[in-house]
C-alpha cells in the first residue's frame, strides 16, 4: 500500500541544482542559477522577490509546464509511493506529475465556453471518499463568495453559472482558485494568487489554503472573522464562511508554494523564500527563526543586544529545517559551523576544558542533556536536564576561564553553535551587561558553562 506521505523528515518537493536558460544561440540567457530547495509536508511557503527573479519561472518548471534543462525537481507521488523525477520526462509522463498538483496562475485559464461551475465540474475527478462531488464545488464557490451570500451575510446574486467574460477579474481569479483545489491536490503552485483580489476574497483564499495545510483551532480563526465597524482596513471571513472553511478542509497536509508581494500573507507563511536574480538568496522557516532568536535571547551575551541584531545573528544560525524535524547529515554538512549532533551518552563539554578558539556557545535545538558539576572540588553530581530552547557553556566563554561543568547527551543531541570568535563579538557589545551578571554568576554559580 503505497503512503500517501514520504518518508519521515523527507521532502514532499526536492528541487537541486535548477539552472535555466532562455532563447538559443548569441540570445540564449540563463535566467536560474543553481537553485536548490526543499519542501516539507503541509508547510505554507511563500516566495517572494523583485521581478523578473524567476519566481515563475521556477513554479512552471516545478509544475511540469515547462521542460527542466539543469538539475533536478523531485514531486512526491502518494499515489505511486514514489518521487516523480521532471529531469528527462517524457511529455505523456509529465501529464501525471501535473495532476499532483494545483495550479493558481495569474492566466488562469478558465474555457470561456463554459460557466464557472462547469469549469470546475469537468476539472472535478472521481474520488473515492464520501464527498459529493456536485456539494462540494458549490460549497467552494459559496465560500470563495460567488454564491448567494455576501461577506456582511446580505444576499447577493450567485456567480456559479457565469461565463469568464461574464464575471471580473477578481471573480475569474476565484473561481481558478476553486477549480485548482477542487481536487484537493496535495501540493498547490500559486503565482500571485491574491493579486487581482480585495483584502478579504484574498483572505478567504489564503485561509483555505492554510486549513488545507493543517487544521487551525477555533480561536484562530474566531480572530478572523470580526464585525465591519472593527475590522477597519483589516481583512476578514464572515461567520457563514467558517462551517464552509470546516467542510472543505476536513482532509489536511496540503503543501502550498504561493508567489506573493502580500505582507499579510507573509505573516501566514512556514517557511519564507526569497528569489533575487535566478537565485533563491534565502530560505527561511518561520519557526525556526523564532526558536533560535528566543533561545539566544536568554543568554546574557545576547540579551542586551538591540532585537535586530538578535534577529541577525539568530538567522546565521539557521539551517532551514523546523527544530521539531531532525537534521539529517547532509544538511548538517551543508550549513558548516551550524549545528552539531551528539550520540546518548556522548559529553558535549567536560568539567575543566580549557576555553580556546574552539570553544563554543550552544543552544540547544532538540534532545535532552544532563549537567554535572563538581562544587568546590568535590565528586561530579548531577544539576540538572536541560531541552530543546535551553542554552549552555556561556560562562566561560564570557569569563575565559576553563568548563565548569560536564554537559552529557542523554538521548541523541542537536545543538546549534555559536564559536568563539562569533561570540566574542556580542560580547563586546554586551560588555557592561554581561559585567552585572557576571556577578551574580560567581556568586551563585548555577549556571553551567
Ligand atoms: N518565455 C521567455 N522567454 C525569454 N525570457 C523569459 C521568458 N519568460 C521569462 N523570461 C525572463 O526570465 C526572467 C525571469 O522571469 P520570471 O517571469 O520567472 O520572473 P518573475 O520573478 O516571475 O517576475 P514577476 O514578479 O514580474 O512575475 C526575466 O528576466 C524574464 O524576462
Ligand atoms: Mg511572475
Amino acid at each position: 500500500m503505497p503512503s500517501s506521505l514520504p518518508p519521515p523528515g523527507s521532502p514532499v518537493l526536492r528541487i537541486t541544482g535548477v539552472n535555466h536558460y532562455f532563447g538559443t544561440g548569441e540570445t540564449r540567457t540563463q535566467v536560474l542559477f543553481n537553485n536548490t530547495l526543499e519542501v516539507m509536508p503541509g508547510e505554507l511557503v511563500i516566495m517572494s522577490g523583485p521581478s523578473g527573479s524567476g519566481k515563475t519561472t521556477i513554479l512552471t518548471l516545478i509544475g511540469g509546464l515547462r521542460k527542466l534543462q539543469e538539475g533536478q525537481i523531485e514531486v512526491w507521488d502518494g499515489d505511486r509511493g514514489d518521487y516523480r523525477k521532471l529531469l528527462g520526462t517524457p511529455e505523456p509522463e509529465l501529464v501525471h506529475v501535473r495532476r499532483l498538483i494545483g495550479f493558481i496562475f495569474q492566466r488562469h485559464n478558465l474555457f470561456d465556453s463554459l460557466t464557472a461551475m462547469q469549469n470546475i465540474r469537468m476539472a472535478q475527478r472521481l474520488r473515492d471518499n464520501e464527498r459529493d462531488p456536485d456539494a462540494d464545488a458549490r460549497e467552494l464557490l459559496q465560500y470563495l463568495i460567488l454564491g448567494d451570500l455576501d461577506i456582511q451575510g446580505k444576499p447577493q446574486k450567485v456567480r456559479f453559472y457565469h461565463k469568464p467574460a461574464q464575471l471580473s477579474g477578481g471573480q475569474r481569479q476565484r473561481v481558478a482558485v476553486a477549480r485548482a483545489l477542487v481536487n484537493r491536490p496535495k501540493l498547490v503552485l500559486a503565482d500571485e494568487p491574491t493579486a487581482a483580489l480585495d483584502a478579504n476574497t484574498g483572505l478567504a483564499v489564503v485561509t483555505l489554503l492554510q486549513n488545507l495545510a493543517r487544521t487551525r483551532s477555533d480561536e484562530e480563526l474566531a480572530k478572523l472573522v470580526r464585525p465591519d465597524e472593527e475590522a477597519g482596513e483589516a481583512a476578514r471571513l464572515a461567520p457563514w464562511q467558517i462551517p464552509l472553511l470546516r467542510s472543505l478542509a476536513r482532509e489536511t497536509g496540503t503543501t502550498s508554494l504561493i508567489v506573493t508581494h502580500d505582507a499579510r500573507i507573509m505573516n501566514l507563511a512556514d517557511r519564507i523564500v526569497h528569489m533575487e536574480r535566478g537565485r533563491i538568496e534565502s530560505n527561511v522557516v518561520v519557526a525556526e527563526r523564532i526558536f533560535v532568536r528566543d533561545g539566544l535571547r536568554q543568554s546574557a551575551a545576547f540579551a542586551a543586544i538591540l532585537p535586530d541584531e538578535q534577529q541577525k545573528i539568530a538567522d546565521e544560525l539557521l539551517i532551514g529545517v523546523h527544530p521539531d524535524l531532525p537534521v539529517r547529515p547532509d544538511q548538517v554538512a551543508a550549513h558548516p559551523g551550524r549545528v552539531e549532533v551528539y550520540e546518548p551518552g556522548q559529553d558535549i563539554v567536560k568539567v575543566g576544558d580549557p576555553v580556546n578558539e574552539h570553544s563554543k556557545f550552544y543552544l540547544i535545538r532538540r534532545g535532552t542533556v544532563e549537567v554535572w558539576r563538581a562544587p568546590e572540588g568535590g565528586a561530579l553530581r548531577k544539576v540538572a536536564e536541560l531541552g530543546p530552547g535551553r542554552y549552555f557553556g556561556e560562562v566561560a566563554l564570557l569569563m575565559d576561564k576553563p568548563r565548569n561543568a560536564t554537559v552529557r547527551a542523554i538521548d541523541r543531541v542537536e545543538v546549534y553553535t555559536v564559536d568563539r570568535l562569533e561570540f566574542d563579538r556580542y560580547k563586546t557589545t554586551s560588555r557592561p551587561f554581561i559585567n552585572r551578571i557576571l556577578e551574580n554568576f560567581s556568586t551563585k554559580g548555577e549556571v553551567p558553562g
